[in-house]
């Protein structure tokens, strides 16, 4: 067998020795993205000694998914990102083909990530683990002595064992828990709660949600949190069966709304939400800001699509949505930026030239609008008659036709809108409905002049 050679130091010597060789063309200025090679989900996001972290889904080495690691960037405010060392590489047997998914918490001044371990088996069947690892500088992590954490072995037949993945960790009257994403023998998603008093020893709770079949078939990066008292829980779901305008996308993150009853340990739903109508938003993630403001940080992408920037050679791939912080207003749950990350942009006017700019758009009837060249545009605006703010890629040059059996070109959100904010930078456009009702996020690679009228 080939021997595993990954290292965190050799994968801080290749991103030294390489990153001046990315094409920046598409690369974002205000947004989230690595220094050279793919990076996937948001991980371990969390507020640690003043500074917010963001770890994530990376291999340095490449373009394309693969042999992942965790890369690790801080930020005061939300907007300015400093690049840190590598936090883990897939050096031990237990995380051999991968450090994948998994959160941060804060425990006496150590910040601990808890994180999967993917083992893929030598006739090809894959074991996935919970590990965890520590660090007191927030730089240098350590993977502890007792890992794997947490196996398959905890969990009750009714669970497809080798889908074990994504822990989220948080904390409840002085016991840790852990959301993680598994797939019910039925076929359907299912999220465990597992239990633990110091992190290190994990036991299984209870089966925590379990969805039903037009639900998709495992969700991935679960995430439990509250805003203003209401509970939540996030879900990336594969497969969600589309509905109208909602989960066009194959692979969609949706919002449960419900509560905890703490005597069963079950999530009890009542409602599941798509979080944005556009193309490109899965995986997102959440943590508490100093304020005790919810911000959640999602991939501006999603699986099956075409990789543009790795294959146009550019030598890196994988961007993050502009942190979003939640609020709740009557029944809804609202997306807004941090006001730092909206005073990170420049405004723009119809009918100027645009690479990074915002606009506000008051909508008071059908309207369209373009972004680029007459012959590679985007289109966005509302739809008065149906009710619907929409993206459409049908203009662009370069195409993205995804694994989905259906049309993505077309994107909506149902909303009767007054106002959209919206956000470009470069190769994205993220469009913010009545302050946050509804979002719209995708990516979009124009050649040439970037007009918007
Ligand atoms: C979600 C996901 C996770 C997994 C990771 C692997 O995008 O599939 O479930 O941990 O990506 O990179």
């Amino acid at each position: 067998m080939e021997k595993n050679t990954h290292s965190v130091e050799r994968a801080n010597a290749y991103i030294n020795n390489h990153h001046t060789e990315v094409n920046l063309e598409y690369k974002p200025e205000k947004h989230f993205s690595a220094p050279i090679g793919w990076i996937n989900d948001p991980n371990g996001f969390v507020y640690f000694k003043g500074e917010y972290h963001l770890f994530y889904q990376y291999n340095p080495y490449d373009s394309v998914w693969g042999s992942l690691h965790w890369g690790h960037a801080k930020s005061k405010d939300l907007v300015n990102w400093e690049h840190l060392p590598v936090a883990l590489a897939p050096d031990k047997d237990y995380d051999k083909d991968g450090c994948f998914s998994g959160s941060a918490i804060v425990k006496d001044d150590t910040l601990w990530l808890m994180y999967t371990g993917h083992i893929v088996n030598e006739d090809g069947s894959v074991r996935q683990v919970q590990n965890m690892a520590y660090s007191t500088d927030g730089i240098h992590f350590e993977k502890v002595e007792q890992n794997p954490v947490a196996t398959a072995d905890l969990l009750p037949d009714e669970v497809i064992a080798n889908d074990f993945r994504d822990p989220k960790i948080f904390e409840k009257d002085g016991r840790y828990y852990s959301v993680v994403a598994t797939k019910h023998k039925d076929g359907v998603g299912c999220i465990v709660l597992l239990g633990s008093d110091d992190l290190l020893d994990w036991q299984f709770e209870s089966i925590f949600l379990k969805g039903e079949v037009h639900q998709g078939h495992v969700w991935e990066c679960p995430d439990y949190f509250e805003v203003d008292g209401q509970e939540y829980l996030i879900v990336s779901p594969m497969r969600y069966q589309k509905d109208g305008n909602d989960f066009v996308n194959i692979n969609s993150n949706i919002f449960v709304t419900g509560h905890v009853d703490w005597d069963k340990k079950v999530f009890v739903a009542d409602s599941f939400k798509e979080i944005d109508h556009g193309h490109d938003f899965y995986a997102a993630q959440t943590t508490q800001g100093p304020e005790g403001e919810r911000v959640m940080i999602a991939w501006m992408h999603t699986w099956g699509r075409p990789l543009v920037t790795n294959d146009l050679g550019h030598k890196w791939y994988g961007i993050m949505t502009l942190p979003r912080v939640l609020k709740n207003s009557g029944d809804k749950l609202l997306q807004t930026l941090p006001q730092a990350v909206e005073e990170a942009f420049t405004t723009v006017a119809i009918g100027q030239e645009v690479s990074v700019g915002k606009i506000s758009l008051p909508i008071t009837g059908t309207s369209t609008y373009r972004l680029g060249n007459n012959e590679d545009y985007l289109e966005f605006g509302y739809d008065a008659e149906r009710e619907e703010v929409f993206l459409d890629r049908s203009h662009l040059i370069i195409q993205f036709s995804g694994e989905e059996e259906w049309s993505t070109k077309h994107r909506s959100a149902s909303v009767k809108a007054s106002l959209i904010d919206v956000f470009i930078d470069k190769n994205s456009i993220e469009i913010f409905v009545n302050k946050g009702e509804e979002s719209l996020t995708s990516t979009c690679y124009i050649r040439g002049t970037k007009n918007l009228r």
